[in-house]
């Protein structure tokens, strides 16, 4: 199974109903079999409304669904006798050698998984060398998750509020708190919650509130007023308050993509939010390969939506990712085992990536191109 270990005790009593998440904090060990088995024990130690927050989608769940249905669809025909090296997983990231093309997906509001929130998650993915996005719509601060992460990479995805005092803030803690990229999300622009939830309510008291905005731990005001919509200076703000690069994330279509590289952005993430936003924008991995021959190399592509398993990695990487975020298993992990949960996921996910390299006739990540991966068609013939 995958999980707890036996005989260690659930990070989280059995929800019923809504249930009510209790102040348990605890940290250990998880034994990640597959991630199927990860979200069904997940969902066991859950309050159905925390796990109804992680795992929903918007509406009808169509795009959501759409993630996973439509990665699956990507059949890969393994190449044969192509040498006997050890495959090796690592890439670059923002510059700096990873352990594999892999970074945990900006998600806000973590307490929802563990009471460690952002600092259990962040805290795992430095041990797994992984980088990690901290969503400005954490439950801990900037500077907490800094001191988490220790010095493994990480960024800071901004959504923008209204008052650019307060974008600017954020922007300079970020960059005191040593993160080395920031992640404009441009895709949230109403509520991202599933109408199971909105029914179950939360089982989280907000008294904790968001870190980056509590007045009393340096922030500066409330998580509200939050932007209805983008303008082209965005990412010129963004890069006129700091020198980081400027990731612009939730791009699903070409012309767009032309658009925020012209404006100044240094990379595109290939995203619909997980399903979580427009119930009826297409799958992520369908967007991907016209928005990467749009790219053409210029900046990084980044992709997220659906990334499960190793095969899914090197569909990812086939059709033009340079990296692949990682969402809700990353928070299953979590509410599992704490930081070490999360470790022990994404040092799952890498040897997983790893072995199906090696499955695949590939030995390093450059030679990961779009001949190792066919369309399956309707019909269930393989595209040309
Ligand atoms: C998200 N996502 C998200 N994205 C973002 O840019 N800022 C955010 O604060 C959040 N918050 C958030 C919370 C939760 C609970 C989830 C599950 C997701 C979207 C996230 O970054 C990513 O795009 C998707 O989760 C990727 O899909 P998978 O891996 O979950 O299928």
């Amino acid at each position: 199974m995958s999980g707890a270990t036996p005989g260690t005790p659930p990070s989280r009593p059995t929800g019923g109903a809504a249930g009510v998440l209790e102040p348990v904090v605890d940290d250990h060990s998880i034994c990640v079999i597959g991630p199927a088995l990860l979200e069904a024990e997940a969902r066991a130690v859950l309050p159905e409304g925390a796990f109804e927050y992680i795992a929903g989608g918007a509406g009808d769940g169509w795009t959501l669904r759409g993630n996973l249905d439509r990665l699956a669809s990507y059949a890969i025909l393994a190449r044969r006798m192509t040498g006997t090296a050890r495959p090796n997983p690592s890439t670059t990231m923002l510059g700096r050698l990873v352990p594999a093309p892999i970074y945990v997906a900006p998600m806000g509001a973590q307490d929802f998984a563990h009471l460690d929130a952002e600092v259990g998650s962040a805290a795992g993915a430095a041990r797994a060398g992984i980088p990690f996005v901290l969503s400005s719509a954490s439950n801990r601060s900037i500077e907490e998750v800094a001191a988490a992460g220790r010095d493994a990479p990480r960024m800071f995805g901004i959504y923008l509020n209204e008052d650019d005092k307060v974008n600017r803030a954020l922007v300079h803690r970020a960059v005191r708190a040593n993160y080395e990229a920031l992640v404009l999300t441009v895709d949230s622009l109403g509520p991202g919650v599933s109408e199971r939830y909105l029914q179950l309510g939360s089982p989280v008291s907000r008294v904790a509130g968001y870190g980056n905005f509590d007045p009393a731990r340096g922030g500066v005001g409330q998580f509200r007023n939050l932007r209805h919509g983008f303008a082209n200076d965005d990412v010129a703000k963004l890069k006129e308050w700091s020198d980081l690069p400027v990731f612009v994330k939730g791009i699903v279509r070409p012309d767009d993509a032309e658009r925020v590289i012209a404006k100044g952005a240094d990379g595109v993430i290939v995203s619909n939010h997980g399903g979580r936003t427009l119930d009826g924008l297409p799958a992520a991995i369908d967007l991907l390969e016209p928005i990467a021959a749009t790219v053409r190399g210029r900046v990084p592509v980044w992709f997220d939506g659906g990334i499960r398993r190793g095969q899914d990695v090197i569909r990812a990487l086939a059709l033009g990712a340079d990296a692949v975020g990682v969402g809700r298993p990353v928070l299953y992990a979590l509410a599992l085992g704490g930081a070490t949960g999360v470790s022990d996921f994404l040092e799952w996910l890498k040897r997983d990536f790893t072995t199906q390299m090696a499955q695949s006739g590939v030995f390093d990540v450059g030679s990961i191109d779009r001949g190792l991966v066919r369309l399956v068609l309707q019909d269930g013939a393989l595209e040309r």
